[in-house]
């Protein structure tokens, strides 16, 4: 629950998170019967928490924001017919918001943080740079043609043996090791735009966990791997900034990363040397707000009821949701109904 203020400001009342993350582990990923049932369970207990924990009534609210997508359908169904309702019993306007936009605006969250800022969403279904101009305002710099970074972590960490979520794992199990050890594919690299792509790097670290016993050896190739996505991150992060500061000249530059695995710290520290060396300030949402939460999808109910922009009670799910849509639409990485980024 988040409180906005007239002058813009926002403040966090209560974020709770319901972590299903034991309920999948067994099956080492995401099984999107488990999760769409563990939303049902949970929604309205949540709910009552939240509104506990930020000390309002019903009576208190002056909007609903639910997730309508992207992603596993049946969770976010849960989650926007419960909206949906509330909204209908107490006569509030509905705000039917994009997962994705969530993300983006995050920092705003832990920071004062102005438009328009550059953006790297890099999470478990995403990769993407976006120029973020507002509300309801992004233009899609690069996207990745194959794995998102998280996915790319989670499976090598699979690879590696470790639980589920990988990419935690991965990092702590990255700690002190040699990231030079092991020679991993530098995908992309030097080549134009600002795409990314982690398959071939996926592909060799999983071939190299299949030969790698030792347990120094381990921790080496969880570093090299680490080291090998911040540094593809930073790379195509840094062609996004030479194309924006082009696009923004005389304009105060921004740098913001969001999305889970801006909570790992080497990419965190390689993105801020990059922001510096071009001239960008560099902003990530305090680690709470990195993974999945409902604070940032309160902050887009609030800004978008703010604009004006509110949703009817027809609002649907959708399982793909572009932030950018007129970038999807003519370059989709993925065509309609292919497995891949969700976006
Ligand atoms: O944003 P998020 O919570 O969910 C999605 O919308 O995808 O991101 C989850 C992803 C997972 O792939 C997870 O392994 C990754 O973020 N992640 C990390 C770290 N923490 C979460 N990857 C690397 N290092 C971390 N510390
Ligand atoms: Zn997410």
């Amino acid at each position: 629950m988040v409180r906005r203020s007239a002058d813009g400001r926002v403040e966090v009342l209560s974020s709770i998170v319901a972590s299903q993350i034991a309920d999948h582990a067994p099956y080492g990923g995401v099984v999107p019967e488990i999760a769409a049932r563990a939303h049902v369970e949970v929604i309205d207990l949540v709910t009552a928490e939240a509104m506990a924990a930020a000390g309002v009534e019903y009576a208190d609210l002056t909007g609903i924001a639910a997730t309508a997508g992207p992603g596993l359908v049946g969770g976010v169904m849960v989650g926007l017919s419960f909206g949906k309702a509330v909204a209908l019993a107490r006569g509030l306007p509905l705000v039917a918001v994009n997962h994705l936009e969530g993300h983006a605006l995050s920092a705003r969250l832990g920071a004062d943080l102005p438009y328009p800022f550059l953006l790297l969403l890099v999470s478990g279904g995403h990769c993407q740079l976006l120029a973020v101009a507002g509300v309801g305002a992004h233009r899609r710099l690069g996207t990745t043609i194959d794995d998102a970074a998280g996915e790319a972590f989670d499976k090598i960490a699979k690879a590696l043996g470790l639980g589920y979520p990988g990419g935690p794992a991965l990092e702590r199990l990255a700690e002190g090791g040699d990231p030079g050890r092991f020679e991993l594919p530098r995908m992309l690299l030097g080549r134009a735009g600002c795409d990314f792509s982690f398959s071939g790097l996926k592909t060799a670290a999983a071939r190299l966990a299949e030969t790698v016993i030792s347990d120094v050896e381990r921790r080496d190739l969880a570093s090299a791997v680490q080291a090998a996505i911040a540094r593809q991150l930073a790379e195509r992060t840094d062609r996004a900034m030479v194309q924006y500061a082009r696009d923004h000249e005389g304009r105060a530059l921004r740098f913001v990363v969001a999305g889970g695995v801006a909570a790992n710290r080497a990419v965190r520290a390689r993105l801020e040397e990059t922001a510096a060396a071009r001239g960008f300030s560099f902003t990530a949402p305090p680690l709470a707000y990195c993974t999945d939460n409902a604070a940032m999808i309160a902050l887009v109910g609030a800004e978008r009821l703010a604009a004006g922009m509110v949703d009817g009670l027809d609002a649907v799910a959708r399982p793909r949701w572009p932030l950018d849509e007129a970038a999807a639409a003519n370059r989709p990485t993925h065509p309609a109904g292919r497995k891949g980024a969700k976006a």
